[in-house]
């Protein structure tokens, strides 16, 4: 199958983008956090082809994009007021809400679970793609299961050439990291199962009298996620990652050691790190095996960022990544919430 980059611009684009929908085919489109691998999302066999080129888990559920908030009474059973609240609040936005799911959701979608996933995106290419199509869209990340999220149409047909028709091509992700995912299926508290650029703070603000806490997952090496998909290996490079974090200097220092150490060891890591830090370490590694992720504790530019960093090398002779982290407020625990998942775990305080 060839698969054909388009950068949709006129209406005959969104048409022809909705047509492969309507026919049961796969579209990745952009989103404002990274590429979907979208299918109509009311369509059992169109659902299954997301699982099959994606090689993911089929116990794994997908979300379903809707193009503007009155979608989301077609797809859920009820719409509880605590959503209601956070959907007029952040979407269109990277927010994914957990609802009861409606009857004729097929099981494929929601991986057999009574509930479904919800978001609306904030990204006018891909809620117009959604419109025209008239359907929900079914759509994970399309990476390949347990590579990194693709943040441009390139990320995009690295991992799925052959595999889909079609890639709508909207540049680069503004944000880098997927959405923030929200259970609001039990009573009286809510429950985040992914942090995202939607962080505890933003939604505790807006629910003053709500319990709003992090799944135990997120915390908690050895409790089970309630987003299934979170259970898996995730974003990992092809080489494996070690993340350091700790006061800027510390981090530098520490990272230092360890690059000197390993190239005396015959080995050629990599560094993914901060402008300040990579400065500080210009003497000892080359230019081209470093990553510049923007100013030290500058989260957005980090985001933005981070998965193209973790697929840079993929082409290059290192032997290792290793990755300078960050501090968990604000956006910072989604990005150290992805660097745990992508280094399995290995990170160290300094
Ligand atoms: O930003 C995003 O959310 C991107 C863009 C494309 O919208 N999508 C995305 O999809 O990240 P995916 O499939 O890579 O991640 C969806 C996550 C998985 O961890 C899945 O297990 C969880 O959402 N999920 C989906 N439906 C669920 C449900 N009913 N209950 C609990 N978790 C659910
Ligand atoms: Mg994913």
């Amino acid at each position: 199958m060839d698969t054909e980059i388009l950068r949709p611009t006129a209406p005959a684009d969104f048409e022809r983008a909705a047509d492969f929908i309507r026919s049961g085919a796969l579209v990745a489109f952009p989103t404002e956090t990274v590429y979907g691998l979208g299918a109509n999302g009311l369509d059992a066999a169109a659902c299954a082809r997301i699982y099959e080129a994606k090689g993911r888990p089929s116990d794994n559920p997908l979300i379903l994009h809707i193009a503007d908030l009155a979608m989301a009474d077609t797809v859920a059973a009820a719409v509880p007021s605590v959503a209601a609240h956070l959907l007029t609040a952040f979407a269109p936005g990277p927010l994914t809400v957990i609802l009861p799911k409606a009857a004729h959701i097929p099981d494929i979608v929601t991986g057999g679970l009574p509930t479904v996933g919800v978001r609306c995106p904030d990204h006018a290419a891909a809620r117009r793609f959604i419109r025209t199509a008239g359907v929900p869209i079914a759509a994970p990340s399309a990476n390949t299961s347990g590579r990194p999220s693709p943040t441009t149409a390139a990320m995009v047909h690295a991992d799925m050439a052959g595999r889909i028709p079609l890639i709508l091509d909207g540049g680069s992700c503004r944000l880098g990291v997927e959405s923030t995912i929200v259970d609001c299926t039990e009573e009286g508290i809510v429950t985040i199962l992914r942090p995202g650029a939607i962080t505890r703070e933003m939604i505790a603000a807006e629910l003053p009298h709500i319990a709003v806490r992090m799944d135990a997952a997120l915390t908690a090496a050895d409790e089970a996620p309630r987003a299934p998909g979170m259970k898996y290996t995730h974003y990992a490079p092809r080489v494996p990652l070690t993340v350091y974090v700790g006061a800027g200097t510390d981090v530098a220092a520490a990272l230092g050691e360890e690059i000197l150490r390993r190239t005396a060891a015959g080995e050629r890591p990599a560094l993914i790190a901060s402008n300040e830090t990579i400065a500080a370490l210009s003497d000892i590694i080359h230019a081209a095996d470093t990553y510049h992720c923007g100013a030290r504790g500058n989260h957005s530019a980090f985001a933005a960022c981070l998965y193209d960093a973790l697929r840079h090398f993929d082409d290059m002779p290192v032997t290792s990544l290793l990755a300078e982290g960050t501090g968990e407020e604000g956006l910072g625990r989604a990005i150290m919430n992805r660097l745990r998942k992508a280094s399995g775990g290995a990170v160290c305080f300094v």
